[in-house]
Protein backbone atom coordinates (compact mmCIF):
# COMPACT_ATOMS: atom_id res chain seq x y z
CA UNK A 1 0.00 0.00 0.00
CA UNK A 2 2.84 2.51 0.84
CA UNK A 3 4.66 1.41 -2.14
CA UNK A 4 1.43 2.75 -4.22
CA UNK A 5 1.45 5.91 -2.57
CA UNK A 6 4.95 6.49 -3.34
CA UNK A 7 4.68 5.58 -7.02
CA UNK A 8 1.96 7.98 -7.04
CA UNK A 9 3.49 10.58 -5.59
CA UNK A 10 6.46 9.85 -7.52
CA UNK A 11 4.11 10.19 -10.62
CA UNK A 12 2.41 13.28 -9.41
CA UNK A 13 5.97 14.99 -9.08
CA UNK A 14 7.07 14.44 -12.15
CA UNK A 15 3.78 15.56 -14.24
CA UNK A 16 4.54 18.88 -11.75
CA UNK A 17 8.47 19.34 -13.22
CA UNK A 18 6.74 18.59 -16.78
CA UNK A 19 4.39 21.22 -16.44
CA UNK A 20 6.77 23.66 -15.04
CA UNK A 21 9.54 22.83 -17.46
CA UNK A 22 7.16 23.45 -20.30
CA UNK A 23 5.32 26.60 -19.13
CA UNK A 24 8.04 27.77 -17.08
CA UNK A 25 11.21 27.29 -19.18
CA UNK A 26 9.72 27.68 -22.34
CA UNK A 27 10.71 23.87 -23.66
CA UNK A 28 7.54 23.44 -25.70
CA UNK A 29 8.39 24.77 -29.34
CA UNK A 30 5.20 27.69 -30.64
CA UNK A 31 6.86 28.50 -33.72
CA UNK A 32 4.06 28.50 -36.27
CA UNK A 33 6.78 27.12 -38.60
CA UNK A 34 7.43 23.94 -36.60
CA UNK A 35 3.62 22.34 -36.27
CA UNK A 36 2.19 20.77 -33.60
CA UNK A 37 3.11 17.22 -32.29
CA UNK A 38 1.73 14.40 -33.93
CA UNK A 39 -1.94 13.88 -32.88
CA UNK A 40 -2.34 17.74 -31.42
CA UNK A 41 -3.65 19.28 -34.62
CA UNK A 42 -6.00 16.11 -34.91
CA UNK A 43 -7.10 16.44 -31.49
CA UNK A 44 -7.64 20.72 -31.76
CA UNK A 45 -9.91 19.92 -34.54
CA UNK A 46 -11.95 17.80 -33.88
CA UNK A 47 -12.84 19.02 -30.91
CA UNK A 48 -13.39 22.48 -33.13
CA UNK A 49 -15.68 20.29 -34.94
CA UNK A 50 -17.77 18.44 -32.33
CA UNK A 51 -18.08 21.67 -30.38
CA UNK A 52 -19.50 23.78 -32.88
CA UNK A 53 -21.88 20.75 -33.96
CA UNK A 54 -23.19 20.94 -30.06
CA UNK A 55 -23.61 24.61 -30.28
CA UNK A 56 -25.16 25.61 -33.00
CA UNK A 57 -28.51 24.74 -32.92
CA UNK A 58 -31.58 25.55 -34.80
CA UNK A 59 -31.91 29.05 -35.12
CA UNK A 60 -35.28 30.62 -35.36
CA UNK A 61 -33.96 34.34 -36.23
CA UNK A 62 -32.91 32.85 -39.43
CA UNK A 63 -33.88 35.68 -42.16
CA UNK A 64 -34.12 34.60 -46.14
CA UNK A 65 -31.02 34.16 -46.76
CA UNK A 66 -31.41 34.78 -50.83
CA UNK A 67 -32.11 38.13 -50.43
CA UNK A 68 -29.73 40.05 -52.87
CA UNK A 69 -29.62 43.06 -50.36
CA UNK A 70 -28.60 41.13 -47.63
CA UNK A 71 -25.88 39.22 -49.85
CA UNK A 72 -24.80 42.53 -50.83
CA UNK A 73 -23.82 43.81 -47.00
CA UNK A 74 -22.40 40.89 -46.28
CA UNK A 75 -19.93 40.45 -48.84
CA UNK A 76 -19.32 44.15 -48.33
CA UNK A 77 -18.19 43.08 -44.98
CA UNK A 78 -16.78 40.10 -46.12
CA UNK A 79 -13.92 41.98 -48.30
CA UNK A 80 -12.91 44.08 -45.38
CA UNK A 81 -12.93 41.98 -42.58
CA UNK A 82 -12.38 38.45 -43.88
CA UNK A 83 -10.56 38.43 -47.62
CA UNK A 84 -7.51 39.43 -45.73
CA UNK A 85 -7.05 35.99 -44.47
CA UNK A 86 -9.36 33.70 -46.29
CA UNK A 87 -9.16 35.40 -49.35
CA UNK A 88 -11.79 36.14 -52.58
CA UNK A 89 -13.65 33.44 -53.59
CA UNK A 90 -11.38 31.61 -56.29
CA UNK A 91 -8.31 32.97 -54.73
CA UNK A 92 -5.70 31.63 -52.58
CA UNK A 93 -4.82 32.87 -48.95
CA UNK A 94 -1.37 34.89 -49.63
CA UNK A 95 1.62 33.12 -48.64
CA UNK A 96 1.88 35.22 -45.04
CA UNK A 97 -1.86 33.77 -44.43
CA UNK A 98 -0.86 30.26 -45.12
CA UNK A 99 1.85 30.54 -42.83
CA UNK A 100 -0.79 31.04 -40.35
CA UNK A 101 -1.12 27.76 -37.56
CA UNK A 102 -3.44 26.78 -38.25
CA UNK A 103 -3.82 27.96 -41.68
CA UNK A 104 -7.23 30.12 -42.81
CA UNK A 105 -8.67 27.67 -45.30
CA UNK A 106 -9.45 29.29 -48.72
CA UNK A 107 -12.97 30.52 -48.43
CA UNK A 108 -14.61 28.09 -50.95
CA UNK A 109 -13.32 24.96 -48.75
CA UNK A 110 -13.94 26.59 -45.33
CA UNK A 111 -17.85 26.43 -45.72
CA UNK A 112 -18.38 23.11 -47.66
CA UNK A 113 -18.39 21.37 -44.27
CA UNK A 114 -21.29 23.54 -42.04
CA UNK A 115 -24.42 24.28 -42.36
CA UNK A 116 -25.62 27.92 -42.47
CA UNK A 117 -26.35 27.69 -38.81
CA UNK A 118 -22.81 26.36 -37.71
CA UNK A 119 -21.50 29.02 -40.42
CA UNK A 120 -23.62 31.55 -37.93
CA UNK A 121 -21.83 29.96 -35.11
CA UNK A 122 -18.98 29.99 -36.25
CA UNK A 123 -18.47 33.70 -37.46
CA UNK A 124 -20.19 34.78 -34.54
CA UNK A 125 -17.61 33.45 -31.68
CA UNK A 126 -14.86 32.94 -33.36
CA UNK A 127 -12.59 29.74 -32.88
CA UNK A 128 -10.46 30.05 -29.93
CA UNK A 129 -6.45 29.71 -30.50
CA UNK A 130 -6.43 29.61 -33.48
CA UNK A 131 -6.42 33.34 -34.87
CA UNK A 132 -10.36 32.80 -36.42
CA UNK A 133 -11.89 36.28 -34.61
CA UNK A 134 -15.37 36.62 -33.15
CA UNK A 135 -18.07 39.39 -34.33
CA UNK A 136 -16.89 42.42 -33.30
CA UNK A 137 -19.94 43.04 -30.72
CA UNK A 138 -22.08 40.97 -28.85
CA UNK A 139 -26.24 40.59 -29.60
CA UNK A 140 -25.64 41.40 -32.97
CA UNK A 141 -26.65 37.65 -34.61
CA UNK A 142 -28.57 39.95 -37.30
CA UNK A 143 -25.55 41.53 -38.82
CA UNK A 144 -24.03 37.88 -38.80
CA UNK A 145 -26.61 36.12 -41.13
CA UNK A 146 -25.61 38.85 -43.77
CA UNK A 147 -22.38 37.38 -43.67
CA UNK A 148 -23.78 33.95 -43.58
CA UNK A 149 -26.07 34.60 -46.55
CA UNK A 150 -23.21 36.05 -48.77
CA UNK A 151 -21.29 32.46 -47.92
CA UNK A 152 -23.99 30.70 -49.16
CA UNK A 153 -23.60 31.87 -52.29
CA UNK A 154 -20.20 31.33 -52.50
CA UNK A 155 -20.77 27.76 -51.20
CA UNK A 156 -23.02 27.29 -54.54
CA UNK A 157 -20.02 29.20 -56.35
CA UNK A 158 -22.50 32.13 -57.08
CA UNK A 159 -21.39 34.74 -55.44
CA UNK A 160 -21.49 38.52 -56.31
CA UNK A 161 -17.89 40.09 -57.11
CA UNK A 162 -16.78 41.73 -53.92
CA UNK A 163 -17.41 45.75 -53.78
CA UNK A 164 -14.05 47.67 -55.13
CA UNK A 165 -14.67 51.56 -53.74
CA UNK A 166 -14.62 54.77 -56.12
CA UNK A 167 -12.07 57.30 -54.58
CA UNK A 168 -14.12 60.11 -54.03
CA UNK A 169 -12.53 63.73 -55.21
CA UNK A 170 -13.93 65.46 -52.72
CA UNK A 171 -10.96 66.67 -50.32
CA UNK A 172 -13.50 66.94 -47.27
CA UNK A 173 -14.62 63.07 -47.67
CA UNK A 174 -11.88 61.25 -49.01
CA UNK A 175 -12.84 58.05 -47.43
CA UNK A 176 -16.60 58.44 -48.68
CA UNK A 177 -15.95 56.24 -51.74
CA UNK A 178 -15.79 53.24 -49.40
CA UNK A 179 -18.60 54.62 -47.21
CA UNK A 180 -20.36 54.33 -50.02
CA UNK A 181 -20.18 51.02 -51.20
CA UNK A 182 -22.81 49.93 -48.63
CA UNK A 183 -24.54 53.47 -48.43
CA UNK A 184 -26.56 54.39 -51.33
CA UNK A 185 -25.57 51.34 -53.04
CA UNK A 186 -27.86 48.86 -50.80
CA UNK A 187 -31.13 49.51 -50.45
CA UNK A 188 -32.23 47.64 -47.51
CA UNK A 189 -30.79 46.85 -43.77
CA UNK A 190 -28.42 49.67 -44.66
CA UNK A 191 -29.38 53.08 -43.32
CA UNK A 192 -30.02 56.51 -45.54
CA UNK A 193 -27.63 59.14 -44.07
CA UNK A 194 -28.37 62.15 -46.09
CA UNK A 195 -31.91 62.53 -43.63
CA UNK A 196 -29.64 63.42 -40.73
CA UNK A 197 -27.77 66.50 -39.64
CA UNK A 198 -24.02 66.07 -39.33
CA UNK A 199 -23.88 66.44 -35.89
CA UNK A 200 -26.17 63.04 -35.29
CA UNK A 201 -23.87 61.45 -38.05
CA UNK A 202 -20.60 62.47 -36.24
CA UNK A 203 -21.76 61.17 -32.78
CA UNK A 204 -22.58 57.80 -34.46
CA UNK A 205 -19.69 57.06 -36.05
CA UNK A 206 -17.92 57.54 -32.85
CA UNK A 207 -20.43 55.66 -30.38
CA UNK A 208 -19.19 53.12 -33.22
CA UNK A 209 -15.48 53.89 -32.66
CA UNK A 210 -15.93 53.65 -29.24
CA UNK A 211 -17.76 50.17 -29.42
CA UNK A 212 -20.87 51.95 -27.33
CA UNK A 213 -23.17 51.55 -30.09
CA UNK A 214 -23.15 47.68 -31.24
CA UNK A 215 -22.47 46.64 -35.23
CA UNK A 216 -19.90 44.58 -36.34
CA UNK A 217 -20.04 46.34 -39.57
CA UNK A 218 -19.86 49.79 -38.64
CA UNK A 219 -17.02 49.24 -35.78
CA UNK A 220 -15.31 47.51 -38.44
CA UNK A 221 -16.08 50.46 -41.12
CA UNK A 222 -15.60 53.20 -38.76
CA UNK A 223 -12.03 51.83 -37.71
CA UNK A 224 -10.84 51.69 -41.28
CA UNK A 225 -10.90 55.65 -41.62
CA UNK A 226 -8.45 57.96 -39.78
CA UNK A 227 -10.73 59.41 -36.78
CA UNK A 228 -9.89 62.98 -37.93
CA UNK A 229 -11.57 61.88 -40.53
CA UNK A 230 -15.12 61.45 -39.04
CA UNK A 231 -16.49 65.12 -38.66
CA UNK A 232 -15.77 66.00 -42.49
CA UNK A 233 -17.64 62.15 -43.48
CA UNK A 234 -20.81 63.43 -41.38
CA UNK A 235 -20.65 66.63 -42.97
CA UNK A 236 -20.44 65.03 -46.69
CA UNK A 237 -23.08 62.34 -46.35
CA UNK A 238 -25.32 64.83 -44.61
CA UNK A 239 -25.74 66.95 -47.63
CA UNK A 240 -25.27 64.62 -50.58
CA UNK A 241 -28.16 62.97 -51.54
CA UNK A 242 -27.88 58.95 -52.55
CA UNK A 243 -29.09 57.21 -55.46
CA UNK A 244 -30.83 54.07 -54.32
CA UNK A 245 -32.93 56.20 -51.22
CA UNK A 246 -36.58 55.74 -51.53
CA UNK A 247 -39.74 55.95 -49.89
CA UNK A 248 -41.78 53.44 -49.61
CA UNK A 249 -45.41 54.65 -49.63
CA UNK A 250 -46.42 51.90 -47.67
CA UNK A 251 -49.91 51.79 -45.39
CA UNK A 252 -49.92 54.22 -42.74
CA UNK A 253 -51.27 52.36 -40.17
CA UNK A 254 -48.60 53.50 -37.26
CA UNK A 255 -49.24 56.73 -37.33
CA UNK A 256 -51.70 56.92 -34.45
CA UNK A 257 -49.21 55.08 -32.21
CA UNK A 258 -46.33 57.42 -33.14
CA UNK A 259 -48.20 60.83 -32.87
CA UNK A 260 -50.18 60.14 -29.86
CA UNK A 261 -48.06 57.05 -27.85
CA UNK A 262 -50.26 55.15 -24.92
CA UNK A 263 -50.15 55.03 -21.27
CA UNK A 264 -46.83 53.19 -21.88
CA UNK A 265 -44.90 54.55 -25.33
CA UNK A 266 -44.84 57.99 -25.55
CA UNK A 267 -45.75 59.60 -29.05
CA UNK A 268 -42.24 59.58 -31.01
CA UNK A 269 -43.05 62.57 -32.92
CA UNK A 270 -42.29 65.05 -29.93
CA UNK A 271 -38.75 64.06 -30.59
CA UNK A 272 -37.76 62.62 -33.92
CA UNK A 273 -40.73 64.45 -35.78
CA UNK A 274 -42.27 64.82 -38.40
CA UNK A 275 -44.14 68.40 -37.41
CA UNK A 276 -41.41 68.83 -34.49
CA UNK A 277 -38.05 69.59 -34.34
CA UNK A 278 -35.66 67.10 -33.91
CA UNK A 279 -34.58 66.47 -30.10
CA UNK A 280 -31.21 67.24 -28.61
CA UNK A 281 -28.86 65.57 -27.63
CA UNK A 282 -28.85 64.98 -31.82
CA UNK A 283 -32.32 62.77 -31.97
CA UNK A 284 -32.41 61.13 -35.88
CA UNK A 285 -34.87 61.49 -38.26
CA UNK A 286 -36.83 59.38 -39.10
CA UNK A 287 -39.02 60.10 -42.08
CA UNK A 288 -38.19 58.39 -45.04
CA UNK A 289 -35.49 55.94 -43.23
CA UNK A 290 -35.07 52.17 -44.22
CA UNK A 291 -37.78 50.12 -43.04
CA UNK A 292 -35.88 46.73 -42.84
CA UNK A 293 -32.89 48.96 -40.41
CA UNK A 294 -35.64 51.11 -38.78
CA UNK A 295 -37.10 47.70 -37.38
CA UNK A 296 -34.05 45.82 -36.52
CA UNK A 297 -33.14 49.47 -34.34
CA UNK A 298 -36.39 49.69 -32.61
CA UNK A 299 -35.36 45.66 -31.54
CA UNK A 300 -32.34 46.20 -30.31
CA UNK A 301 -33.17 49.58 -28.20
CA UNK A 302 -36.27 47.63 -27.02
CA UNK A 303 -33.86 44.09 -26.02
CA UNK A 304 -31.16 46.62 -24.31
CA UNK A 305 -28.74 45.80 -26.91
CA UNK A 306 -28.71 49.47 -28.21
CA UNK A 307 -28.18 52.05 -25.13
CA UNK A 308 -26.89 55.39 -24.88
CA UNK A 309 -29.66 57.52 -24.55
CA UNK A 310 -32.03 56.56 -20.98
CA UNK A 311 -35.20 58.27 -23.07
CA UNK A 312 -35.01 56.01 -25.92
CA UNK A 313 -34.39 52.96 -24.25
CA UNK A 314 -37.43 54.28 -22.23
CA UNK A 315 -39.44 55.02 -25.16
CA UNK A 316 -38.65 51.51 -26.82
CA UNK A 317 -38.94 49.57 -23.99
CA UNK A 318 -43.06 48.36 -24.24
CA UNK A 319 -43.08 48.37 -28.20
CA UNK A 320 -44.50 44.80 -29.18
CA UNK A 321 -42.89 43.72 -32.61
CA UNK A 322 -46.51 44.28 -33.42
CA UNK A 323 -45.93 47.71 -32.74
CA UNK A 324 -42.54 47.88 -33.92
CA UNK A 325 -44.12 46.87 -37.79
CA UNK A 326 -46.22 49.50 -37.53
CA UNK A 327 -44.27 52.22 -36.67
CA UNK A 328 -40.99 50.90 -39.21
CA UNK A 329 -43.92 50.82 -41.97
CA UNK A 330 -45.35 54.56 -41.33
CA UNK A 331 -41.89 56.13 -40.94
CA UNK A 332 -40.24 54.61 -44.24
CA UNK A 333 -43.32 55.64 -46.12
CA UNK A 334 -42.97 59.25 -45.22
CA UNK A 335 -40.80 61.71 -47.95
CA UNK A 336 -37.63 62.28 -46.13
CA UNK A 337 -37.26 65.72 -44.58
CA UNK A 338 -41.30 65.92 -44.51
CA UNK A 339 -42.31 68.70 -41.53
CA UNK A 340 -39.15 68.69 -39.16
CA UNK A 341 -39.40 72.30 -39.43
CA UNK A 342 -43.05 72.74 -39.16
C1 LIG B 1 -6.96 36.83 -38.77
C2 LIG B 1 -7.38 35.90 -39.77
C3 LIG B 1 -8.87 35.57 -39.89
C4 LIG B 1 -9.91 36.45 -40.12
C5 LIG B 1 -9.85 37.99 -40.20
C6 LIG B 1 -11.09 35.63 -40.30
N1 LIG B 1 -10.77 34.30 -40.17
FE1 LIG B 1 -12.02 32.72 -40.43
N2 LIG B 1 -10.58 31.44 -39.84
C7 LIG B 1 -9.26 31.79 -39.59
C8 LIG B 1 -8.52 30.60 -39.22
C9 LIG B 1 -7.06 30.55 -38.86
C10 LIG B 1 -9.43 29.51 -39.27
C11 LIG B 1 -9.15 28.03 -39.00
C12 LIG B 1 -9.65 27.59 -37.65
C13 LIG B 1 -9.34 26.11 -37.41
O1 LIG B 1 -9.31 25.35 -38.37
O2 LIG B 1 -9.17 25.76 -36.25
C14 LIG B 1 -10.72 30.10 -39.65
C15 LIG B 1 -11.88 29.35 -39.80
C16 LIG B 1 -13.03 29.84 -40.40
C17 LIG B 1 -14.18 29.03 -40.76
C18 LIG B 1 -14.31 27.53 -40.49
C19 LIG B 1 -13.61 26.77 -41.57
C20 LIG B 1 -13.12 25.41 -41.15
O3 LIG B 1 -13.78 24.42 -41.43
O4 LIG B 1 -12.04 25.35 -40.51
C21 LIG B 1 -15.08 29.87 -41.36
C22 LIG B 1 -16.43 29.49 -41.96
C23 LIG B 1 -14.51 31.21 -41.33
N3 LIG B 1 -13.28 31.15 -40.74
C24 LIG B 1 -15.13 32.34 -41.83
C25 LIG B 1 -14.67 33.65 -41.61
C26 LIG B 1 -15.43 34.86 -41.91
C27 LIG B 1 -16.81 34.89 -42.56
C28 LIG B 1 -14.67 35.91 -41.51
C29 LIG B 1 -15.03 37.39 -41.52
C30 LIG B 1 -16.19 37.78 -40.74
C31 LIG B 1 -13.40 35.37 -41.01
N4 LIG B 1 -13.46 34.00 -41.07
C32 LIG B 1 -12.34 36.15 -40.56
C33 LIG B 1 -8.71 33.05 -39.69
C34 LIG B 1 -9.43 34.21 -39.91
C1 LIG C 1 -20.26 46.95 -45.30
C2 LIG C 1 -21.30 47.98 -45.42
C3 LIG C 1 -21.04 49.35 -44.80
C4 LIG C 1 -19.95 50.17 -44.99
C5 LIG C 1 -18.68 49.90 -45.82
C6 LIG C 1 -20.22 51.38 -44.25
N1 LIG C 1 -21.45 51.28 -43.62
FE1 LIG C 1 -22.27 52.68 -42.39
N2 LIG C 1 -23.78 51.39 -41.91
C7 LIG C 1 -23.93 50.11 -42.44
C8 LIG C 1 -24.97 49.42 -41.71
C9 LIG C 1 -25.46 48.00 -41.94
C10 LIG C 1 -25.44 50.31 -40.70
C11 LIG C 1 -26.44 50.05 -39.58
C12 LIG C 1 -25.59 49.62 -38.37
C13 LIG C 1 -26.34 49.44 -37.07
O1 LIG C 1 -27.09 48.47 -36.93
O2 LIG C 1 -26.13 50.26 -36.14
C14 LIG C 1 -24.67 51.55 -40.88
C15 LIG C 1 -24.84 52.69 -40.09
C16 LIG C 1 -24.16 53.87 -40.28
C17 LIG C 1 -24.42 55.11 -39.57
C18 LIG C 1 -25.51 55.34 -38.51
C19 LIG C 1 -26.73 55.97 -39.17
C20 LIG C 1 -27.94 56.10 -38.28
O3 LIG C 1 -28.97 56.55 -38.78
O4 LIG C 1 -27.88 55.79 -37.09
C21 LIG C 1 -23.53 56.04 -40.03
C22 LIG C 1 -23.41 57.49 -39.60
C23 LIG C 1 -22.71 55.38 -41.04
N3 LIG C 1 -23.12 54.07 -41.17
C24 LIG C 1 -21.69 56.01 -41.77
C25 LIG C 1 -20.74 55.30 -42.52
C26 LIG C 1 -19.49 55.88 -43.00
C27 LIG C 1 -19.06 57.32 -42.82
C28 LIG C 1 -18.82 54.87 -43.65
C29 LIG C 1 -17.43 54.91 -44.27
C30 LIG C 1 -16.36 55.17 -43.34
C31 LIG C 1 -19.67 53.68 -43.60
N4 LIG C 1 -20.81 53.98 -42.89
C32 LIG C 1 -19.36 52.45 -44.17
C33 LIG C 1 -23.20 49.57 -43.50
C34 LIG C 1 -21.97 50.06 -43.93
C1 LIG D 1 -37.50 61.76 -25.55
C2 LIG D 1 -37.08 61.75 -26.92
C3 LIG D 1 -37.37 60.49 -27.73
C4 LIG D 1 -38.58 59.82 -27.89
C5 LIG D 1 -39.92 60.12 -27.25
C6 LIG D 1 -38.31 58.77 -28.85
N1 LIG D 1 -37.01 58.80 -29.25
FE1 LIG D 1 -36.14 57.59 -30.63
N2 LIG D 1 -34.30 58.42 -30.25
C7 LIG D 1 -34.08 59.52 -29.42
C8 LIG D 1 -32.65 59.85 -29.43
C9 LIG D 1 -31.98 60.99 -28.66
C10 LIG D 1 -32.04 58.92 -30.29
C11 LIG D 1 -30.53 58.84 -30.65
C12 LIG D 1 -29.78 58.15 -29.57
C13 LIG D 1 -28.33 57.93 -29.92
O1 LIG D 1 -27.72 58.79 -30.56
O2 LIG D 1 -27.82 56.88 -29.55
C14 LIG D 1 -33.09 58.05 -30.79
C15 LIG D 1 -32.90 57.01 -31.72
C16 LIG D 1 -33.93 56.33 -32.35
C17 LIG D 1 -33.74 55.38 -33.43
C18 LIG D 1 -32.43 55.01 -34.11
C19 LIG D 1 -32.41 55.61 -35.50
C20 LIG D 1 -31.05 55.66 -36.17
O3 LIG D 1 -30.96 56.31 -37.23
O4 LIG D 1 -30.08 55.09 -35.65
C21 LIG D 1 -35.00 54.93 -33.77
C22 LIG D 1 -35.34 53.92 -34.87
C23 LIG D 1 -35.95 55.59 -32.91
N3 LIG D 1 -35.27 56.42 -32.06
C24 LIG D 1 -37.33 55.39 -32.98
C25 LIG D 1 -38.24 55.93 -32.06
C26 LIG D 1 -39.65 55.57 -32.04
C27 LIG D 1 -40.35 54.65 -33.03
C28 LIG D 1 -40.20 56.24 -30.98
C29 LIG D 1 -41.62 56.16 -30.48
C30 LIG D 1 -42.03 54.87 -29.96
C31 LIG D 1 -39.12 57.03 -30.38
N4 LIG D 1 -37.97 56.79 -31.06
C32 LIG D 1 -39.30 57.88 -29.30
C33 LIG D 1 -35.05 60.19 -28.69
C34 LIG D 1 -36.39 59.84 -28.57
Amino acid sequence: MKRVLLILLALALLGVVTAVSVVGLGLYNVSARSGHLPGVSWALHTTFRNSVRLRASAPDDMPDLSDPELIALGAGHYATACAPCHAEPGKRPTATMRAMQPQPPAIREAVTDWNPAELHWIIDNGVKMSGMPGWPTGGRGDEVWAVVAYLETVRRNASPPLPTPKRDRNADAAEAGYCRTCHGSISRHVPRLDIQQPEYLTKALQDYLKGERPSGIMQQAVSRVPPEAIPGLARYFATVPLSGAKTTGAPVAGKELASRGTRKVPACIACHGPGAPLAQPPAPALAGQDRAFLETQLRLWRDGIRQGSARMSAAARALTDHDIRLLSEWYASLEAGSGNAE
